[in-house]
């Protein structure tokens, strides 16, 4: 069974994705963290996710790798474990300005379909059910409002970032989208035959009962 999860920056596709892979004993692919690992393999080299020639240069020699662990993901980049260290706003940005790159985007793809012809999987991203798995058995959109998104991301940090603030947060998820929907290559866009599923209004297990269930009926 092949499951795609898409949506806007910050709209818990993760944590659904995750649970429901859970739920269901299917494996989970976050191929947000591929994009991620990719932006901070390139600033380690020392080059700008952003310079679309020196990333060229450099991409066939980017190596990454996924290791399914106990539920979790690990993403190994250039042969070093760089699932701690991509999750900052500098990576998030990182990301999104790589993953305008055609040549990038196919890279990881075929890392994304070749684990999708090896497991039952859920996956999560911007095109997975456009672009990734167009014959996915179920598709969902998640989102929720900018400023909702802003309020979950701003709870989550709030303990470790004591500095963080809501109106930045809020900013930087309405820049990644339109970065992300207006991109030509594969860009963020709800699939025709995929379930709208706004969260605004939901919490947590709503959303991953909601989609576990037609999950379930689909089956
Ligand atoms: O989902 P996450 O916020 O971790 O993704 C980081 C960035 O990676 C996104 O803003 C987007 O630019 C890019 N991405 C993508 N296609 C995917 C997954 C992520 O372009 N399938």
């Amino acid at each position: 069974m092949k499951i795609a999860i898409d949506g806007p920056a910050g709209a818990g596709k993760s944590t659904v994705a995750k649970a429901v892979a859970q739920k269901l004993n299917l494996n989970y692919l976050d191929t947000g963290a591929m994009y991620r690992a990719a932006a901070y393999a390139m600033l380690k080299r020392g080059i700008e996710p952003s310079d679309r020639t020196a990333v060229l240069s450099a991409l066939p020699s980017l190596s990454m790798e996924i290791v399914y662990d106990a539920g979790s993901q690990k993403v190994i980049a250039d042969g070093e474990d760089v699932t701690p260290f991509i999750r900052t706003a500098r990576i998030s940005k990182g990301a999104s300005d790589i993953a305008v790159i055609p040549e990038v985007r196919l890279k990881l793809v075929d890392l994304q379909r070749n684990a999708a012809q090896h497991y039952d999987i859920v996956m999560d991203g911007r095109d997975i059910g456009t672009y990734v798995l167009p014959d996915a058995d179920i598709k969902f959109f998640i989102t929720a409002s900018p400023r909702e998104r802003a309020r979950r991301r701003f709870l989550e940090l709030k303990e470790t970032v004591p500095e963080a603030d809501i109106d930045e947060i809020e900013r930087d998820i309405i820049a990644r989208d339109k970065t992300d929907s207006t991109r030509e290559f594969a860009p963020l866009r709800q699939a025709e035959d995929a379930i709208l599923v706004d969260t605004t209004d939901m919490n947590r297990e709503q959303v991953i009962d909601f989609v576990s269930g037609l999950i379930a009926e689909k089956k």
